[in-house]
């Protein structure tokens, strides 16, 4: 695990986007997953700033979404499908059938069957299929929960999980119902991909920053591997990049940190 601090949120988005591009202009028909939130905003800006500036080339990228919420259609301004148009695929050249996010809508599956549903099930195999064929990720973007969620793997999710779906804790409900007029209307189920699906990616780069963060990026870099933190299982990551602002890194011990 290389773990990177920079002093501010602005550094640390522009030394990940540095990543990404340096691996896209190696592979122009690169795989690449993505996550949605507060936190990847700044690397998407400078992804923009690339394209827009340096001409970078995103037309053979693939990409695939980490998770969507269960309800929302792709045209509710909170459903993933929507933020990504929003803040990175409208601004780039990206062709929209290698973009891949998680379906959110089910029609009238009842609650409770989401997990069996055989279209629902069917759906999460073909997911799993598309990365497969895609070539698999090449390089995996996560933003972490405050519980030390990635992707919406909430605390006790199997380490070896594929792409399914799950109900979102109270904790992440009411982190995300920033977004949303009422805690009513944030949504209790998510598609998500699983940590088994996302350790397979040939490289990771996760973002964390604010003191929101500083106990989940703690108990991932220096707690034991545990289901109850699952970003703990990038330990087991052989190439994952941890990249962090000084308040996200401040529960670190200091001889874990490379500085930036
Ligand atoms: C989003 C996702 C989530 C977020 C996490 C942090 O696609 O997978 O795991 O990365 O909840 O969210 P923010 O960045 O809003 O703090």
């Amino acid at each position: 695990m290389l773990v990177i601090v920079e002093n501010d949120y602005d550094i640390m988005c522009q030394v990940a986007a540095k990543m990404i591009v340096d691996r896209l202009r190696k592979k122009p028909n690169l795989v690449l997953g993505l996550a949605t939130g507060s936190t990847p905003l700044g690397l998407y800006k400078e992804l923009i700033r690339y394209h827009r500036e340096e001409g970078l080339d995103f037309s053979k990228v693939t990409t695939f979404n980490l998770d969507e919420y269960i309800g929302l259609p792709p045209t509710h301004n909170q459903s993933y499908a929507y933020f990504m148009q929003d803040h990175l695929f409208r601004h780039i050249n990206i062709s929209p059938e290698k973009i891949h996010i998680p379906q959110g809508m089910f029609g009238n599956i009842s609650i409770t069957a989401f997990e069996t549903d055989p279209v629902v099930t069917d759906f999460c195999r073909w997911y799993e299929q598309e990365i497969a064929t895609a070539g698999g990720i090449d390089i995996q973007i996560l933003g972490i929960g405050g519980n030390g969620h990635i992707a919406f793997n909430e605390p006790g999710s199997s380490l070896g999980s594929r792409t399914r779906v799950k109900t979102l804790t109270k904790k992440t409900r009411i982190d995300n119902a920033r977004f949303f007029s009422s805690m009513e209307e944030v949504p209790k189920y998510a598609i998500t991909m699983g940590i088994g699906t996302i350790m397979e990616a040939r490289e990771i780069i996760l973002l964390a920053n604010g003191p929101g963060k500083s106990w989940a990026v703690k108990t991932s870099i220096e707690g034991p591997v545990t289901a109850m933190c699952p970003a703990s299982m990038l330990q087991m990551h052989r190439k994952s990049n941890v990249i962090l602002d000084q308040a996200a890194a401040s529960e670190l011990s200091a001889e874990f940190i490379a500085y930036g």
